[in-house]
């Protein structure tokens, strides 16, 4: 590699390199023996976006007006009405719920959603609580913005559920707010709407924001309760609160870059300087297409259809994993689990999984910023990326470890 003559900016410095393309590099050594990867790495829809949503984008893609910039940073008016009434309907946060489309803000993507939010509310120096294991790319723009992560700790005997006193004890004049991820990735822990209004107290106690991003909210399925929480019935909710939510998986979307802020029209504001300053708008022809009077609810009885496959797929998960491998907490798309290997470390054993027997899966190291990595033993599945039979796959692979030498399990 070739040397600079200028300098890097010291946030990008100390900030970790996207974990993902590191395990491709381990899947690369992978010699196709038992069969084609199984690639349960990242959390990516395993189907196709709906038939009447693909024809509206092929339809609003051609359209002249998706050709332009949008009038507003704040995105499509038709589409955020469309989601605040679905915000409020049974189907999402239930009928007590006032939402509105001035409360919302269309960002390319959820990852967009977190950055603008992040920008609009800290600054350099400034403290952010992360629950570990966290979303790496959540660390990762704090890093970038030189905003310090105040790690919370989960724990596996409490299936890794963040606790509010500790979260409490970690407050400080500079903390700015508190983030939560449920279904939550890594781990797959679905928070209680109880432990979510406790959090909100106590973001709203302090005077920091909440910010809860619930990107895997419609994959939430009975017996879990439902609605996930009932905050945006809460008339203060517009003090403390800002959600995000992702199309990339409900609408099985990533691609075409969709995610949304809800939060207060006082916060909007000052969140679509920032937006106008890193898209401009959310990309045009995905928000026209879902703009298309009913199609958003019309898209609903599907999203639903697919929770309920992804359920089967974590219910034979569970099932059928092999002796020594422990589920500790699985929801949404991710399922976490223990590895049972005597004294290797996740890292090692999901290189190991990729080269020998190609399953690629996340080491629980890459959500925390590499720390903790010589005892690291948790692993994140991606339930989602792969069919009952894929799993399957996974299962007789995984049995198929056992086999290697050198590779001992632990018995209890
Ligand atoms: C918790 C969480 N937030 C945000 C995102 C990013 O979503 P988007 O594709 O909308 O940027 C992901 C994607 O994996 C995620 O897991």
């Amino acid at each position: 590699m070739s040397s600079l003559a200028f300098k890097l900016s010291r946030g990008i410095i100390n900030t970790i390199t996207p974990p993902i393309p590191l395990a491709y590099t381990w899947a690369e050594k992978y010699t196709g023996k038992h069969g084609p990867l199984l690639d349960m790495s990242q959390g990516s829809p395993g189907n196709p976006p709906q038939s009447a949503l693909q024809s509206a984008l092929s339809a609003a893609s051609i359209s002249t007006d998706s050709f332009r910039y949008a009038n507003s940073s704040q995105g499509e008016l038709v589409l955020r009405q469309a989601m605040a009434e679905e915000m409020c309907s049974d189907a999402v946060y239930g009928p007590g719920s006032d939402v509105t489309a001035e409360d919302l803000s269309l960002t390319a993507g959820c990852n967009m959603a977190f950055v603008a939010t992040i920008m609009a509310l800290a600054d350099a120096g400034d403290e952010v609580i992360l629950p570990v294991p966290w979303y790496f790319n959540h660390q990762m723009t704090l890093s970038m913005l030189n905003i310090t992560t105040v790690p919370l700790e989960t724990r596996p005997e409490n299936g890794f559920i963040p606790s509010v006193a500790e979260c409490r004890a970690l407050i400080t004049p500079k903390t700015r707010a508190i983030v939560l991820v449920t279904p939550n990735n890594p781990t797959g822990a679905i928070y209680s709407p109880g432990l979510i209004h406790s959090f909100f107290a106590l973001a709203h106690e302090h005077k920091i924001a909440l910010i809860l991003d619930e990107t895997y909210r419609d994959f939430i399925t009975p017996p879990t309760p439902f609605p996930p929480h009932t905050l945006f019935a809460n008339p203060t909710w517009r003090s403390t609160l800002i959600h995000l939510f992702s199309f990339s998986k409900a609408y099985a979307i990533p691609g075409h870059r969709l995610g949304l802020v809800a939060a207060s029209p006082s916060f909007q504001t000052p969140l679509t300087t920032v937006l106008d300053s890193l898209q401009i708008c959310a990309p045009r022809p995905i928000q026209l297409a879902l703009s298309q009077p009913g199609l958003l609810s019309s898209l609903r009885p599907g999203v639903v259809e697919t929770a309920c496959t992804l359920e089967k797929r974590r219910a034979l998960f569970g099932r059928i994993l092999p002796r020594g491998w422990h589920v500790g907490s699985i929801g949404g798309y991710f399922a976490f689990v223990r590895h049972p290997f005597k004294g290797r470390n996740a890292v090692d054993v999901c290189r190991k999984l990729a080269e020998e027997v190609g399953v690629l899966v996340l080491p629980a190291t890459f959500f925390r910023g590499g720390a903790g990595e010589a005892s690291e033993s948790w692993i994140r599945f991606s339930v989602a990326n792969c069919d009952e039979e894929g799993i399957r796959g996974v299962y007789e692979r995984l049995e198929r470890c056992e086999e290697i030498p050198g590779w001992e399990i632990e018995t209890e």
